[in-house]
């Protein structure tokens, strides 16, 4: 008998996690990212049980955490062993019909271009690529660079300066909505943005802010990714101040920091059509790793 439960007792919250790991070796998910993200808005997590054991599991929220977005982003996960028996698709079913619960309209997920299984499954329930994604990563040993800033701009650590964090927001809201994206993003009102980026993953010490006399005019932010992998979460410079190595300064800033605090790797994710990001980060001598696909599909249920 196939059961599928809320992923909520420590048991099953295991269970959802060990499956996580076991499906994509590289990128499992930590304990830690799961609990800060049971608070994203429309976030369920979910573990399909066959006779007794743990099979596959899924989750589903608003994109972006964004608290009004209708797009529902979901992840499907089957256990190699189980698979073609129909658990993916009662495990979509069930996150989809939570969707359709908060008023979502699409559905959106993310898999790797080497999971031919992952996709084939999205393609099978009218999923179609919107996206791709590039993973790049940069070894810290390697690099020689010092922190500097271009003229009139002053790189500042976040730490815990809150006051910096309404000037960041206000970047945000142009940047966000800048990035190449297939579902381009919105700055969520400040709390839900606060939340996403500035939440307990994030890396404030290592997170930093440009600023011109008093204004911030850039900020970057790092954290510690699902899989406990420290990542660029957002590089933002403000329009009217782009192309003045900004962006490359906060970055190397957030190298040379890392570094000493003897984190080895940064990895980040660009979408391919971001060239002005893609060149800031090929520069500084981030390497490709491997690419993701993302596909969008219709709310089924
Ligand atoms: C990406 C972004 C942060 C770059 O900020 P910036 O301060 O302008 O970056 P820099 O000045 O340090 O460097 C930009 C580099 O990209 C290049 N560039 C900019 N636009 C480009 C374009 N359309 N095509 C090719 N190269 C471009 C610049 O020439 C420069 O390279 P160079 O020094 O070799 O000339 C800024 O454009 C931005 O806020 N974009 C929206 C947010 C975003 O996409 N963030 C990344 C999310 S992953």
């Amino acid at each position: 008998m196939l059961e599928i439960r809320p992923a909520e007792s420590e048991e099953d919250i295991a269970a959802f996690l060990s499956i996580r790991g076991a499906v994509d070796p590289d990128f499992p998910m930590t304990r830690e990212a799961f609990d800060a993200e049971r608070t994203t808005p429309g976030r369920l997590g979910v573990l399909a049980v066959l006779d007794g054991e743990p099979a596959g599991g899924a989750f589903v929220e608003r994109q972006y955490g964004d608290p009004t977005s209708t797009t529902a982003g979901v992840s499907v996960r089957v256990l190699e062993p189980f698979r073609r028996r129909g658990i993916g698709s009662k495990l979509l079913e069930r996150v989809a019909r939570h969707a359709k619960g908060f008023g979502g309209v699409e559905m959106y997920a993310v898999a790797r271009t080497e999971a031919v299984d992952l996709i084939a499954f999205y393609s099978a329930h009218g999923f179609t690529e919107v996206g791709r994604m590039q993973d790049v990563a940069l070894s810290t040993a390697d690099v020689d660079l010092v922190a500097d800033a271009p003229p009139g701009i002053e790189i500042v650590a976040l730490g815990d300066r809150e006051e910096l964090e309404a000037g960041m927001y206000a970047v945000a809201q142009q940047a966000e909505a800048d990035v190449p994206a297939a579902r381009p993003a919105e700055a969520a009102p400040f709390p839900y943005w606060r939340r996403r980026y500035l939440g307990p993953l994030a890396i404030r010490e290592l997170s930093f802010a440009a600023l011109e006399g008093e204004d911030v005019v850039g900020y970057a932010i790092l954290g510690r990714d699902d899989s406990g992998e420290v990542g660029h979460w957002m590089t933002g410079v403000r329009r009217d101040r782009r192309g003045r190595g900004i962006a490359t300064a906060l970055k190397r800033a957030q190298i040379a920091g890392a570094r000493d605090v003897g984190i080895e790797t940064l990895r980040t994710q660009n979408d391919l059509a971001n060239t002005a990001m893609r060149r800031v980060n090929e520069k500084l001598g981030y390497r490709p790793r491997l690419e993701w696909v993302h596909v969008a599909g219709p709310i089924a249920v």
